[in-house]
């Protein structure tokens, strides 16, 4: 057989052509339209007393799978081919991640397999085989857990789906900052946790687009600082991963949430485990809300700069409400 021709000459593509672009995130919201309602976003008058601001927080702990992430796993879902769902699915995740996906494919009629660190939180892993996912506790941490579900998918030939790396779900997240945007246009700053940083990127491409002057904040927990590092030296690099908070226990930079929140996000910020357990306490008492640590990060940042949000109309993303039987023992503490 002869060697294919070189196709012929066209246009030069693009250099960086973006991979998610705000018109993706519109589409999501129609796909997702058929499976999730809006969330609610609320602001408490005790809350914006303590905070010194008017704290509006966007209620992700009451989506079907007690976390924001499901918006992600459903777009992904819903933009692939029958043919490619048929193959199934592989994953790593400390939690949410894997039941956004877990969910995702028992809606999608699609076969799933989580692979989640050995000391996963076990609520969270009862969740994930409650769904119909095959659960592997593999490995010390997430980089454990990748190169576990890596093999996973290549023995079983299953696609493997990165959680920070893949542009469907980026686009179902931002879903969330329509909604925020859609109910408090004239916000300063919306300020959103970050692990991988699908959150926080969707966020600041929203904003971009229908909030330009709405200030996005990410935080993360100063105990694994990998994103904040990573946006910090303009980089993708490798951190420590120390803190407790799941959902923020990443050890490393993944490259496309980067690559948008160098562009869209105005700053980036550190908060301790125990600033995240003290907003944790403070989401049960001034806003009757459970937050698992990820979830209460956001109001963490708030109210470790008191000064910095003094007036200001902020959104916090309470992204997940799944705490540990630790975390709930946690909120009687100081
Ligand atoms: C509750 C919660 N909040 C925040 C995050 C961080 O999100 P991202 O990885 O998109 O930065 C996660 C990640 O799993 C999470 O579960």
């Amino acid at each position: 057989m002869p060697p294919a021709l070189d196709p012929p000459a066209l246009d030069p593509p693009a250099l960086n052509p973006p991979a998610l672009d705000f018109a993706d995130v519109v589409a999501a919201r129609k796909l997702l339209a058929e499976h999730l309602p809006a969330t609610p976003m609320w602001s408490y008058p005790a809350l914006n007393e303590l905070a010194g601001a008017t704290v509006h927080v966007k209620h992700e702990n009451v989506q079907p799978i007690g976390a924001f992430k499901v918006r992600g796993g459903l777009t992904l879902l819903a933009t692939m081919s029958p043919e490619q769902r048929s193959r199934g699915l592989a994953t790593y995740s400390t939690g949410n991640h894997a039941q956004s996906l877990a969910y995702a494919c028992s809606v999608f009629g699609a076969r799933c397999a989580v692979v989640m660190p050995a000391a996963a939180n076990e609520q969270k892993v009862r969740a994930v085989r409650a769904l119909g996912a095959t659960v592997v506790l593999h490995g010390a941490d997430m980089a454990g857990a990748q190169a576990h579900a890596e093999e996973l998918a290549a023995t079983e030939g299953m696609q493997l789906v990165s959680p920070g790396d893949t542009p469907a779900l980026m686009a179902g997240v931002g879903t969330a900052y329509l909604e925020i945007f859609a109910t408090q246009p004239d916000l300063d700053a919306v300020i959103v946790p970050v692990g991988s940083g699908t959150g926080a990127a969707a966020a600041g491409l929203v904003a971009a687009t229908v909030a330009p002057h709405c200030r996005v904040i990410a935080v993360q927990s100063s105990a694994a600082p990998a994103a904040h590092d990573s946006w910090r030296t303009g980089g993708c690099v490798q951190r420590p991963n120390r803190t407790v908070i799941e959902g923020l226990a990443t050890g490393r930079g993944f490259e496309l949430p980067q690559q948008l929140m160098r562009e869209h996000v105005a700053d980036f910020r550190l908060v301790s485990d125990a600033q995240i357990a003290h907003a944790q306490r403070v989401m049960a008492t001034h806003a009757h809300t459970l937050a698992e640590g990820a979830g209460a990060t956001a109001l963490a940042a708030v109210l470790a700069d008191p000064g910095g949000f003094a007036g200001q109309r902020v959104a916090v993303v309470c992204t997940g409400g799944n705490a540990s039987d630790g975390e709930i023992a946690g909120l009687a503490g100081g």
